[in-house]
């Protein structure tokens, strides 16, 4: 499967893989698209699911996703979280990493997240601090933690957890 560039690995796909496989026809948004490598992952993985992409930046590879069905909405997850109604089976958040906008992207989409649903988190490490700190917070109060996933080969790394509605 050829994806567009971007900054998840190897290690990221083997991690989403299954949670995509799982979504059959329901709802994965990711804050946080860049050229759509993850979003073109989530179209390939979960082929009968809705595809939404929020982005705050217009870098998005169009010609590679000019004949693939995502929906890419062009606005800072902010704003782009007011206009929306649908319920999520999978958010993925991979946007800005510092902790005010993380804390603003948990309290902006997690309520959309069905119960029982995952919220994902990429860059859960020592890099990014304030993921570790928002989901920390989010997680003591609503959240549960299900799993960290941490794997490093090759320079190529994975850092993503998981926590469930
Ligand atoms: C680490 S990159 C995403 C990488 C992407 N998931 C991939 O597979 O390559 C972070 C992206 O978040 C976007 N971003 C940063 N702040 C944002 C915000 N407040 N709302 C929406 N997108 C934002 C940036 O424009 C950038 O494209």
């Amino acid at each position: 499967m050829i994806l567009p560039a971007g900054d998840f690995s190897v290690h990221d796909e083997a991690v989403m893989k299954p949670y995509l496989e799982k979504l059959g026809t329901g709802t994965y948004l990711e804050i946080g698209v860049k050229h759509g490598r993850s979003l073109a992952f989530a179209r390939h993985n979960a082929p009968k699911a809705k595809i939404y992409g929020v982005d705050v930046e217009d870098v998005l590879d169009h010609e590679y996703f000019k004949d693939i069905d995502v929906n890419f909405i062009h606005q800072h997850a902010d704003e782009a979280a007011k206009k929306w109604k649908k319920p999520i089976d999978l958010l993925f958040i991979d946007g800005d990493h510092s902790v005010e906008q993380v804390n603003h992207d948990i309290e902006n989409w997690q309520q959309f997240v069905k119960k029982g649903g995952y919220l994902f988190f990429h860059d859960f490490d020592i890099t990014s601090p304030g993921v570790i700190m928002a989901v920390d917070d989010y997680c003591e109060y609503r959240g549960k933690i299900l799993k960290v996933f941490r794997h490093s080969t090759l320079g190529l790394k994975t850092s993503i957890v998981m926590v469930k509605k």
